[in-house]
Formats: C-alpha cells, sequence, structure tokens
C-alpha cells in the first residue's frame, strides 16, 4: 500500500509539538508506515524538526498565505491542524486543499481541527446569550452542540465559533470529512521543541505575579474541563489511527469531539495558583482577591470582555464519551489537575515572567 501522508500545522506550537511527538512515537502500524510534514513559519523551527525528527518541512507565510496553504494540504491525505482555532480562512485553505487531493488521488480524506469549549462557555456577566447554554455537553449528542453553536453565534459573533461552523461547512461543500477536537483547559508541560506552555494558567499567574495576589472573577463558581496535553497528543494519535485504519468516525456535524477528563471551579484554579505562588515565595498572599469581569480584561490586555469572560469565568461543561470510544484513554485524573499549579509556577519561572 502507498504511504499515507499526514500534514501537521502549529508543531512549534503547546499543541501541536505535543501532537507531533505523539504521532512520531505511536505504536500504530498505520501511522508508522506514514509520511509526517509539518507547516511552519520559520526556516529556524523548519530545521530544529527536520534534523531532531526526520519529518518533511514547509515553510509558509502564515494564515494569509493560502495559496500555499491549499498547495501543501493537495500533497496530503490527513491533515492535523492545531495551529489555531481562530484563523478562518486557514481552516477553509486547508479543507480546500484536502479536496483537490481526494479528486486526483480517488479516495477519502481527513481534516482535523482544533478548537475550544469557550465556544460553548455562558455568558454570567455581559448576558450575552438569551438562551443560555446549560447543562453538560456531550460528544455523542452533537446536534445540541451545533444548535449552540449557530444560536450563540448568531447572538455574538465570536472567531472560533465561525471558524468551526466554516470547518463544517466547507467540509459538507468540498466532499472531506471534518472532525472537531473542542479542548477545554489543556494542562501540563508541552512536549515539543518550542513553546511548552498553554495559555489559561500561566496567564493567571504571571497577572498574580505582577500584581502580588491572585484573583477570580465575581463568585469563582464556573465550573470547566482540564485535559493533561499528554494525554490529549495521545487522543490525536488515536484518532488518526482509526482513520488510517478505516474505522468510520462521526464527521462533519456529528463530528465534534470533547477531550476532557474532569472538572473544576475557577475557584479552584485560583486558590491552587495562590497557594504554590504563596509556598513558593512568588505572592505576598495565598487569600484570593475577588475583581470585576473589567478589571480582569484590562488586566489580561486582551481589549475583549467576551474573551475574558469565556475563558475565565464561563461556565462550559462537556463530557468525551465519543472520544474515548475511539481508544482513548486518558491516565491523569482530576487530582493530578489540582496538583500542576506548582509545576505551571515552575514553568512560568523558569521562561520569565
Ligand atoms: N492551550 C489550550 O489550553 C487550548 C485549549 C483549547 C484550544 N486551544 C486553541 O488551540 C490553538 C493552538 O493553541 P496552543 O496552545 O498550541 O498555542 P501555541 O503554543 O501558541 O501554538 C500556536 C501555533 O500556531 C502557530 N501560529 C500562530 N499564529 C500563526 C500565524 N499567524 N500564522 C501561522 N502560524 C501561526 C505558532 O507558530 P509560531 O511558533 O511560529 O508562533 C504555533 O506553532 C489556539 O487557537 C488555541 O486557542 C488551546
Amino acid at each position: 500500500m502507498v504511504p499515507k501522508r499526514i500534514l501537521v500545522t502549529g508543531a512549534s506550537g503547546y499543541i501541536g509539538g505535543t501532537v507531533l511527538k505523539a504521532l512520531l512515537n505511536s505504536p500504530s502500524k498505520a501511522i508508522q508506515e506514514s509520511e509526517i510534514s509539518v507547516l511552519v513559519r520559520t526556516e529556524e523551527q523548519a530545521r530544529v524538526l527536520k534534523e531532531r525528527f526526520q519529518v518533511a518541512t514547509i515553510v509558509f507565510n502564515g494564515f494569509d498565505d493560502t495559496e500555499t496553504i491549499t498547495n501543501v494540504a493537495s500533497k496530503h491525505d490527513v491533515v492535523v491542524h492545531t495551529a489555531s482555532g481562530f484563523a478562518t480562512g486557514c481552516a477553509r485553505a486547508l479543507i480546500t486543499g484536502l479536496a483537490k487531493r481526494k479528486q486526483a488521488m480517488g479516495y477519502q480524506v481527513q481534516y482535523i481541527h482544533t478548537s475550544g469549549t469557550s465556544n460553548i462557555g455562558n455568558s454570567p456577566y455581559l448576558g450575552l446569550y438569551d438562551e443560555e447554554p446549560s447543562g453538560v455537553f456531550t460528544d455523542d449528542n452533537p446536534k445540541k452542540t451545533v444548535a449552540a453553536l449557530r444560536r450563540m453565534n448568531a447572538a455574538f459573533s465570536y472567531e472560533q465559533r465561525e471558524t468551526d461552523l466554516a470547518v463544517i461547512e466547507t467540509g459538507i461543500e468540498q466532499g472531506v470529512k471534518t472532525y472537531i477536537l473542542m479542548s477545554a483547559d489543556i494542562y501540563g508541560e508541552g512536549e515539543g521543541e518550542f513553546n511548552r506552555l498553554t495559555i489559561q494558567v500561566p496567564k493567571m499567574i504571571r497577572s498574580a505575579y505582577r500584581e502580588g495576589q491572585v484573583w477570580v472573577i465575581g463568585d469563582g463558581s464556573g465550573v470547566w474541563n482540564h485535559v493533561h496535553v499528554h494525554d490529549l497528543g495521545l487522543l490525536y494519535e488515536v484518532f488518526v489511527a482509526r482513520l488510517l485504519e478505516g474505522v468510520v468516525i462521526p464527521h462533519g456535524e456529528q463530528g465534534i469531539f470533547f477531550t476532557e477528563n474532569g472538572e473544576h471551579s475557577w475557584n479552584e484554579v485560583a486558590n491552587g495558583i495562590a497557594t504554590t505562588g504563596f509556598e513558593l515565595g512568588k505572592l505576598k498572599t495565598k487569600e484570593v482577591r475577588t475583581i470585576s469581569l473589567a478589571e480582569a480584561t484590562a488586566e489580561l490586555g486582551w481589549g475583549s470582555k467576551m474573551w475574558t469572560e469565556s475563558g475565565f469565568a464561563s461556565t462550559a461543561r462537556t463530557s468525551g464519551t465519543l472520544a474515548r470510544s475511539l481508544g482513548w484513554k486518558p491516565t491523569r485524573p482530576k487530582e493530578d489537575f489540582l496538583e500542576h499549579f506548582r509545576d505551571e509556577w515552575n514553568a512560568v519561572i523558569a521562561k520569565g515572567f
């Protein structure tokens, strides 16, 4: 059989670097026999990844370089896009390239997209949605998720939701099977060669360090899920292996997968950061202070209250039933998440505030 060609985007990033490692260490014969390429932004990233892993490397000029993106995707059978859940044009260009590949080769091609559960976070402070998302979103009930994405986006346009909807629509239009892996808070040390830090907890740590104290927005009662980045890498690997083995996996409107292994409240996060930061001598107090959404938005410097609310104060509860049915066995329980804050502090200290 001709080896399949897998393209990984974002391989210099936190998720993508870990996913690349998981693919390279895969026990799956189908993956071992495949050719892996990475699409990166700099010659230096390409050099390092080629030297260390003998992967094929392609350098491009970023998400606006859609001609190159489509051209590169048209030479691959599976695209694992981890670089961004926000760049609609890039996602469309990748799917368009895969459609060309399908036409040229006469067999099915697959697109795996990376997204986040801030998409389905409620809006307790801004009150953005007439009908608040509620309950636990499960990936064996994709109708509820897709309906929420459409309804919420009609009320408030959010780039990551826009991109997910565009992925589904473009895949259907072009006959490409699309799968969206929607993660909550990914934590733990990344396994790639470049960025190894995640987003949410390091942002809160840096802000707490500047202020000398940890904050939480409002009553901190919102609930999110988490997944260790190593476990997440294994899910992408299992996903690609199953696809290459010919397993039929729900796709398009049915293909939204939640990647979680437990849930936590914002209070638990704030208290974990405060206690460990105080023990490490980086904070003056282990008391957590309450701040408003406006103050947190200014502190994070994002300029968007919606982003701050959905990413640091909302409730977004999910369950990854379908993800587990593929054979994914995440190993890090909630205790691991609650104990990881010291490591996260040390990683931020090592990188610099
Ligand atoms: N980390 C989480 O907890 C989490 C959870 C859910 C969803 N997500 C989403 O997953 C995506 C990746 O997250 P991450 O944590 O892996 O981020 P990351 O470590 O910052 O990695 C981003 C990757 O995308 C590349 N990239 C960034 N901007 C680009 C541009 N304009 N053109 C081309 N490439 C670009 C980066 O390349 P360079 O190295 O050249 O900058 C890097 O390889 C984000 O959209 C994020 O919101 C993350």
